[in-house]
Formats: C-alpha cells, sequence, structure tokens
C-alpha cells in the first residue's frame, strides 16, 4: 500500500493556504486510499525566534484542526514530531550526507536568514539544516509521497537526493519519496501582497484568511483583497496577480477551473468575483470551525489520537532507522566485540 506522510510546522495560526494547499487533500483523498501520517513538526517550530508557551499552544492547535479538517485517527494516524525519537536520530546520520552547500542553497533558508539579520537577530544554526530535519521525518516513514504544497517542493526534491545518495553508498536503505500537489491551489497568494506566499509564520494582517478567522473577517479580508488597475476579470497570474489569485482561491472551493472561471466574461467586476470568493471561502471553512469547537470541549480525545499517532509512528520508523544506522557503520547496541577484532 502506498505510504504518505506529510507535516505542518506551528509556527503561527493556520491558513486558508495550508487548507487548501495540503491538509484539505490529505482528509479528502489521502487517507481514504494510502497508508497515511500527518505530523505537527514542532520542531520545526524551534528554527526561528520562538515564544515556548506560544509553540506548545500552537501544536495543541495545529492538532484539533487537522482533526477538525476531516483526518479520522481510525484511517490515519496523527501524531506530534517530538513524541517520536526517531526523526532526530535519522536527521543526524543525514546531515552526515548532506552538504553544507546543499543547505545555503534552500530557497527558504536564503529568504528566512534575510528576514533573520536584517531584524538584527543571529540565524539559528537548526534553520540551516531544517531541510535535513524534514528529510528524516519523510524518510524515517519510508513515504512514497508527500502532499505539500509548492513552497515544499525543493525540500522533497532535497529529500530524494539524499534518499538516493545514502542507497548509493551504504546499500539500499530508504524508499525515494516524491511531491504531489493540488490541481489548483498549490499556492495561495497573501491578499494584500499578490507576489508573496499567504504565509503563516512570519506575517501577520490582512492579507492572510486564517482557518478560525470569524465569518464576517474572512469576507472583509476577501473583499478588500488587492485587484488590479486593469477591467475586466480574466486569469493572467503574470499580468494580473490579485485577480488570479481570487480565481483560484474561488475555484479550490467550488471545485471549479481558475481559467474557465475567469473566462467567457462570467463576472463583469471585481466585487462581483470577491463576493462569490468570500462566500465560498466562508462555506468551506464553516464545517472546519464548527468541528473545531466540538474537538476543543474534548481536549483527552485528542490527546488520546496524538498519544496513538506517536506509538504507530515510533514502531514504524524504529526498523529503517536501525536500518539506516547499521547501513552508515555504526554498531548495534548490545554487539559483543571479539577480542583483537578490528
Ligand atoms: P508549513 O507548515 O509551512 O505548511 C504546511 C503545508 O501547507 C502548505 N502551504 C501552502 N500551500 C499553498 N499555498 C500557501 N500559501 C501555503 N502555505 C503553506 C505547505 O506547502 C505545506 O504542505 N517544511 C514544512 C513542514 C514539514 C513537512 C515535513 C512537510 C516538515 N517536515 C515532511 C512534509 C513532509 C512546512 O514548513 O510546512
Amino acid at each position: 500500500m502506498t505510504r504518505v506522510f506529510s507535516g505542518v510546522k506551528p509556527t503561527g495560526h493556520l491558513t486558508l493556504g495550508n487548507y487548501l494547499g495540503a491538509m484539505r487533500r490529505w482528509a479528502a483523498v489521502d487517507q481514504h486510499r494510502a497508508d497515511s501520517l500527518f505530523c505537527i513538526v514542532d520542531l520545526h517550530a524551534l528554527t526561528v525566534d520562538h515564544d515556548p508557551a506560544r509553540v506548545r499552544r500552537l501544536s495543541r492547535q495545529a492538532a484539533t484542526l487537522l482533526l477538525a479538517s476531516g483526518l479520522d485517527p481510525e484511517l490515519c494516524s496523527v501524531f506530534v514530531q517530538s513524541h517520536v525519537d526517531e526523526h532526530t536520530r535519522l536527521s543526524y546520520v543525514l546531515e552526515c550526507v548532506a552538504s553544507d552547500g546543499e543547505m545555503r542553497r534552500m530557497i527558504q533558508y536564503k529568504e528566512k536568514a534575510v528576514r533573520e539579520r536584517s531584524r538584527g537577530g543571529s540565524v539559528r544554526l537548526s534553520l540551516l539544516t531544517y531541510p535535513v530535519l524534514m528529510a528524516a521525518d519523510i524518510l524515517a516513514y519510508g513515504a512514497d509521497e508527500v502532499p505539500v504544497g509548492d513552497d515544499q517542493a525543493q525540500h522533497v526534491e532535497l529529500t530524494r537526493d539524499l534518499a538516493v545518495r545514502f542507497n548509493q553508498r551504504y546499500g539500499q536503505t530508504f524508499v525515494v519519496p516524491r511531491a504531489t500537489r493540488p490541481a489548483v491551489g498549490a499556492r495561495v497568494m497573501n491578499l494584500q501582497e499578490p507576489a508573496s506566499k499567504m504565509g503563516k509564520s512570519e506575517d501577520v494582517g490582512p492579507g492572510i484568511v486564517y482557518l478560525l478567522d470569524e465569518p464576517d473577517v474572512v469576507r472583509r479580508k476577501v473583499m478588500r483583497a488587492v485587484t488590479d488597475s486593469g477591467r475586466g476579470v480574466e486569469y493572467d497570474p503574470q499580468g494580473r496577480p490579485g485577480v488570479a489569485n481570487l480565481l483560484e482561491i474561488l475555484a479550490a472551493c467550488t471545485g471549479g477551473d481558475p481559467v474557465e472561471l475567469g473566462g467567457g466574461g462570467a463576472y463583469g467586476s471585481y466585487g462581483e468575483l470577491k463576493r462569490d470568493t468570500a462566500e465560498a471561502v466562508v462555506e468551506v471553512l464553516r464545517p472546519l470551525r464548527e468541528r473545531h469547537k466540538e474537538l476543543c470541549a474534548d481536549p483527552a480525545f485528542v490527546e488520546g489520537v496524538l498519544r496513538d499517532g506517536a506509538e504507530r509512528a515510533r514502531g514504524l520508523a524504529r526498523p529503517t532507522v536501525d536500518a539506516a544506522y547499521r547501513a552508515i557503520g555504526l554498531l548495534p547496541a548490545g554487539t559483543v566485540v571479539p577480542t583483537g577484532a578490528r
């Protein structure tokens, strides 16, 4: 059976981008057709300046939202990365097959390092090595597929490179995974700055729709989205990124096609497009918000799901990570070394 692994980082409140680019498919498709593991990757949240209490809070909230989005613990495993030691055990070994040049070429590293420095802060070493930990997350489980938004494609490509390199040097150990992306909504843009991704970590403000925003807040944000000075609605991501982003969001929420929605003069004005988009987003988020509220009233259920998820994850990851340790030359624990052996 196909194995699927993906994760979300608790660095901010989850956004419409996280949902349309990744989470929605996990619940609607992946958990039904594959052996799936979904992870709150809390160690990754420590790579930039962080508040411990906030990371804890956001981790709990992310777990609750994943379940609210429809992940069913009967069908898939949901767990917290730091509850399974195999991730960090494997990460170190993979650091021994990765190069520092490779790490420095990662787009997200470059962007975030510049941002941290411009704020006068220093760049944590873990920000540089982050993609190796991400590779370990995936390779520990022998995942075949990694459903992610476009911004993670480069990291999954690196994961493939590391898996192939390790297998070539030390013997067949890892499955070489591939990224899968949604046809629509793989890169939702910030409503106020349509040239930038709608990101949860660094930004705040009216250009980001959070999954737990009240319907009126969602409406206000969408109605105030930046469009362009052109007239008429058409799908042209290069020339008219603001309108294209709205069409993309509308299409993702209604199961349509952004090019078709923008063609044929279906929308005479930006106002109409914004209104329909706002209502479509509100409707998509409604069941999620309702289920989230129910789950918040039952924290013991969420805790139980995470406990069971981590236990299953440990059992799956352990043999692969042990195999990698042996392959790279580490002595298995408990081995008796004969006297005089080299
Ligand atoms: P993170 O937490 O930034 O995002 C979680 C998922 O949401 C997708 N996403 C988006 N998709 C479309 N439009 C957007 N604006 C948007 N913003 C975010 C992301 O592509 C991602 O799929 N490094 C990862 C977390 C991670 C991981 C892993 C993922 C750690 N280990 C192993 C997969 C497998 C991250 O920062 O995602």
